[in-house]
C-alpha cells in the first residue's frame, strides 16, 4: 500500500520512526515534509497528503503535528477527505472500518512512537468493505459527504 506521511516541526521525529517503521512493514511511504524549522505550516503539509490521496498519488495519509488537532482541521478541509485523529489503537482501527478514513492524525506531544506504530499498523492493515463493518456504516460516510456537498461551495 502506498502512504503519504507529513509533519510540522513538533511531529518529525515521530514522523521519521514512523517512516523507517512502515518502511520495514512493506509500506510504500511517501514523505511530504516538512522537517525544517521553517516549516512550521502544517495546513499546507495536510493539504499536499490530502492532494495525494484524491490524485491517487497515494492511497491513505498519516499526518502528524504537535495535538493531531490542527492537521485533523486542515485535512477535513479538502475536499473528499475524511480523517480522523487516532491517538489509541481502536480510534485507528474504527477510523477506517467505521468512517472509511483515508487520513489518521496523530500528536507527538500526545504519544510515544510505539503506540503510534500500533496507531498506524491499526489504520493501515484494515480495509472498509460493504460486506465487513462498512454494511452498517456506509449510509452514515455518505451521508457526511452529502453534507460536505451541501455545505461548501467549492
Ligand atoms: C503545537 O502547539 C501546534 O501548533 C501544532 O503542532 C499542532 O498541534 C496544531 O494543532
Amino acid at each position: 500500500m502506498k502512504v503519504g506521511i507529513g509533519a510540522d516541526i513538533n511531529g518529525t521525529q515521530l514522523k521519521q520512526a514512523l517512516i523507517t517503521y512502515l518502511s520495514s512493514e512493506g509500506y510504500e511511504i511517501t514523505d511530504y515534509g516538512a522537517g525544517d524549522a521553517a516549516a512550521t505550516m502544517y495546513p499546507d503539509v495536510a493539504l499536499r497528503v490530502c492532494q495525494a490521496i484524491n490524485s491517487g498519488e497515494v492511497e491513505r495519509g498519516i499526518l502528524i503535528c504537535g495535538t493531531g488537532l490542527g492537521m485533523e482541521i486542515a485535512a477535513n478541509k479538502v475536499k473528499g477527505i475524511r480523517a480522523a485523529v487516532a491517538e489509541d489503537v481502536y480510534s485507528a482501527e474504527r477510523a477506517i472500518l467505521s468512517n472509511n478514513a483515508q487520513v489518521i492524525t496523530m500528536g507527538a506531544r500526545v504519544i510515544g512512537p510505539e503506540v503510534a506504530k500500533l496507531c498506524a499498523d491499526a489504520f493501515l492493515s484494515n480495509e472498509f468493505t460493504l460486506a465487513g463493518h462498512g454494511k452498517a456504516s456506509n449510509a452514515k460516510v455518505e451521508r457526511i459527504m452529502q453534507i460536505e456537498e451541501e455545505q461548501m461551495s467549492y
